[in-house]
């Protein structure tokens, strides 16, 4: 099993994936990695949907202009959601969620990225959230936090650059 310092070291945005379909036990384990992470008061408000058919994958890629084009290639999707209602922390929730899994992605070798869609939408006006509503028939109290892609790797990516680690931004004791 790979440690956990390499882990954070070798995971980086993949976007793009061949167009293998991923093992259901893998997609299974990505979804535990969610359903085990930390939520605030252990609420566990998200909710995922997990989207593996191509159409509406298609769908999502074109929630917003920008930066989500890259949906398209993925055999596999999942939106998180969370439930701004009943938990002022759904944003910290689901993105802890979001990040587990994409670390889950990693670990079972599968490339990953984050396309956000909290206050992203079309030039028209039309929010993301709305779109992606539209296309999962998602209930009207649940909010669209990102879509994770997923897939097998296209290529290989260089590691994080152990050099390039901001370590001024970490401060001891005082700022
Ligand atoms: C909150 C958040 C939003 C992001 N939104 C997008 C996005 O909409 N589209 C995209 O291609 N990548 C998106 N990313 C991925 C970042 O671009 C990527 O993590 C960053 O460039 C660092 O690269 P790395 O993940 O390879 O280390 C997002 C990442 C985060 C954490």
């Amino acid at each position: 099993m790979t440690r956990f310092e390499e882990l954070v070291q070798k995971r980086r945005s993949h976007r793009t994936f061949t167009q293998e379909m991923i093992d259901a036990e893998d997609v299974k384990t990505i979804l535990r990695a969610a359903l085990m992470s930390p939520t605030s008061k252990g609420n566990r408000s998200w909710q995922f949907v997990v989207v593996d058919d191509k159409l509406l994958i298609e769908k999502l890629s074109d929630a917003k202009d920008m930066g989500g084009q890259f949906l398209k290639n993925a055999p596999l999707a999942i939106v998180v959601l969370g439930n701004p209602s009943v938990n002022d922390c759904w944003v910290e929730d689901c993105s802890i969620a979001a990040v587990s899994m994409q670390y889950q992605a990693e670990q079972l070798g599968l490339g990953s990225c984050w396309a956000q869609m909290r206050n992203r939408g079309l030039s028209d006006g039309t929010s993301a959230d709305e779109v992606i509503r539209g296309i999962l028939d998602i209930p009207e109290e649940l909010s669209v936090l990102c879509v994770i892609g997923v897939g097998h790797k296209a290529s290989e990516r260089k590691l994080q650059d152990e050099e390039a680690l901001r370590w001024e931004n970490v401060h001891v004791n005082v700022f």
